[in-house]
């Protein structure tokens, strides 16, 4: 039940992403006027602009110095993407779109660079830096390793830079926080380790995915005025507590996903001032003491997802009564009492929710007394080991308690499955 819960919540998630992301595409069109991200208005525009886009310019020369730098360093293409990668005319290429440059309509460039599920297996060339026209750059699902060349600094039009699904090495690639027209970031499914650093937060980007990578340390303390409304930082090794000024993000942020890290510490209160939040999801954490109350002001949550983490203390009245929530899953912690309408969820009609694995008295499928006095009798620590900037501790740091070995990790499925 649990694991076909999870792939629901992630079909959703794709769901909104591929609309998300038809949206950038349409976004992008409207600023780039004519940029286009889709090959059949590609290819309707090459027919239609046949005269001066078979002409040679300058920028086309630099863009075939920069594919043809960037195919060498391509040592597998299985679905023969780059085959036709041979002479002057890369208008023709597969993968590549040409358009007319922005500043001067009468000659075609190289606006973007569609290499989806490719199954390519290369690196990144530094000769990228001669794209200077692309608008966008989507290679996910290819097999492509290695970090990302400085020379992306060069892109001033990119808007929009799927790297998904790659193998992708490095710290975060900060080149991207140099690029003053990106709207979309996707670096999912890759090998990235470290920090993020905080200056990613001051970008006006819509949605924020780097989840599924090697991501360490704390989510930054220091948040700029976020614009994001979609964060998602699952499946990562981030530490400590969630910074209290994540309230920073509360004029757009509407989802919040950060699944299976290494979370700590309490739940700041702050949390209950994101407002526009339709998707909470905490689940498999180590975050321990009680439910905020100010989540009773989150009237657009849907889905809050609080499950696999050591919480305790009482499910409250607040958030079971919460208007719009459908679905709310609290398995797998210490939970001990259940107020009002929380102690009978069947009673809301269509409402969706997990108690298993909590300290309720009349509840089944609970934990042993012994687990949870275990758990119970040693005071809450809301200490951030990581250091910085979540909730304060509310009572003197103890030692955490032993890794939670006895909390199953439920297994989300996810994969990248929008184009
Ligand atoms: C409810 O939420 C859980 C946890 O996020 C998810 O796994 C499940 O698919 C959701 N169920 C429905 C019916 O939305
Ligand atoms: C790619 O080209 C090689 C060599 O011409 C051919 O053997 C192979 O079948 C082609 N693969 C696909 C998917 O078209
Ligand atoms: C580009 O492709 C079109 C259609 O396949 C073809 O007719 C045209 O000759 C090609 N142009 C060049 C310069 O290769
Ligand atoms: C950046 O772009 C300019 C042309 O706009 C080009 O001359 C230069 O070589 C590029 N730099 C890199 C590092 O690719
Ligand atoms: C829970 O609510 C339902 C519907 O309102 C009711 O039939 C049922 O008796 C209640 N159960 C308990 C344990 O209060
Ligand atoms: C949880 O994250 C770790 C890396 O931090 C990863 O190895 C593991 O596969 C993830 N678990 C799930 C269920 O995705």
């Amino acid at each position: 039940m649990a694991s076909s819960m999870v792939s629901f919540f992630f079909f959703t998630c794709a769901f909104v992403l591929l609309l998300l992301h038809m949206s950038f595409s349409f976004n992008n069109l409207a600023l780039a006027a004519k940029h286009s991200s889709f090959a059949a208005h590609h290819y309707h525009h090459y027919h239609h602009h046949r005269s001066h886009s078979s002409a040679s310019n300058s920028r086309l020369r630099q863009a075939y110095v920069a594919l043809q730098a960037w195919k060498r360093v391509i040592y597998s293409d299985p679905k023969n993407f780059t085959t036709n990668w041979v002479g002057p005319f890369v208008c023709n290429y597969s993968g590549v779109f040409c358009t007319e440059a922005l500043d001067d309509p009468k000659i075609s460039v190289v606006a973007g660079i569609d290499l989806n599920f490719a199954d390519i297996a290369g690196f990144l060339p530094k000769e990228l830096g001669l794209l200077t026209d692309l608008a966008l750059i989507h290679l996910n699902t290819n097999r492509f390793c290695g970090i990302i060349p400085e020379t992306l600094a060069n892109l001033t039009l990119l808007y929009e830079l799927d790297l998904s699904n790659n193998r992708f090495v490095g710290p975060f690639p900060k080149v991207v926080l140099s690029l003053p027209t990106l709207n979309f970031l996707d670096i999912r499914y890759n090998e990235f380790e470290g920090p993020l650093p905080p200056e990613l937060f001051n970008k006006k980007l819509d949605a924020i995915f780097v989840n599924n990578n090697r991501f360490t340390t704390m989510i930054p303390t220091n948040l700029g005025l976020s614009t994001a409304s979609v964060v998602v930082f699952a499946n990562n090794n981030f530490g400590g507590c969630i910074p209290s000024s994540i309230s920073k993000f509360a004029n757009t942020l509407e989802e919040l996903v950060l699944i299976n890290n290494s979370l700590t510490g309490c739940l700041p209160q702050e949390l209950g001032f994101l407002y526009k939040l339709k998707v909470l999801d905490l689940s498999s954490n180590n975050i321990v003491g009680p439910i905020p109350y100010s989540l009773a002001g989150l009237s657009h949550l849907e889905q809050l997802n609080l499950g696999h983490n050591m919480l305790t203390g009482i499910v409250t009245d607040g958030v079971c009564l919460l208007p719009s929530l459908a679905n709310f899953t609290f398995s797998y912690n210490f939970f001990c009492e259940e107020e009002g309408i929380c102690q009978n969820l069947t009673s809301r009609r269509g409402f969706k929710f997990d108690d298993r694995r909590n300290c309720l008295p009349d509840k089944p499928l609970q934990r042993s007394k012994k687990e949870c006095s275990a758990v119970l009798e040693r005071p809450v620590d809301c200490f951030c080991c990581t250091g910085g900037g979540g909730a304060g501790p509310a009572f003197a740091p103890a030692a955490m308690p032993p890794a939670v070995a006895a909390v199953p990790v439920s297994t989300p499925s996810m994969t990248p499955s929008y184009t």
